[in-house]
């Protein structure tokens, strides 16, 4: 009788042990989904920004409104480094992912629209 209901006890812990294990698997399939929508959604959002054309002029103005707290009013650097040259060091895709995804702080991550973003890039592509 003891065996048995040892027996019984043990395969009470297994299915525990089981169900804990297929809970954590459950969250961390969800992770991964989520990681992956994020990035197939910075993905359209990037290849959208590079399709269109950009304004010197607004982005300026964006860079004005957003950015010389960090990295000075003629860009050349303060909080955050000098950005002249920037687009011969980092390409278009990266300089994106840096103002939208926050990735060094203290830098913030920006919600910006495509459009706005291109006048953005095309700015920091007039800084020679
Ligand atoms: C709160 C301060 C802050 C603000 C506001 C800010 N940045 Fe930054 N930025 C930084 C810092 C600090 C770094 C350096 C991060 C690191 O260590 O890599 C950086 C890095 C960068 C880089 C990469 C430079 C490199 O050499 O790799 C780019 C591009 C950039 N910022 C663009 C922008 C743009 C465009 C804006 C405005 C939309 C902006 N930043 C607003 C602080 C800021």
């Amino acid at each position: 009788m003891t065996t048995s209901s040892s027996t019984a006890a043990e395969k009470n812990l297994i299915v525990k042990f089981w169900k804990q294990c297929l809970i954590l698997f459950l969250i961390l399939l969800i992770c991964v989904a989520l990681f992956f929508f994020k990035n197939e959604q910075n993905n359209g959002y990037i290849l959208k920004t590079l399709e269109l054309r950009g304004s010197v002029n607004d982005g300026n103005t964006l860079f004005k409104m957003n950015c010389v707290g960090c990295h000075g009013i003629t860009a050349r650097g303060l909080v955050g480094p000098d950005l002249h040259s920037i687009t011969q060091r980092l390409n278009d895709k990266q300089i994106i992912k840096q103002v939208i995804e926050g990735l060094t702080p203290p830098m913030p991550s920006f919600e910006i629209d495509p459009q706005n973003m291109s006048n953005l890039l095309t700015y920091l592509h007039s800084l020679k």
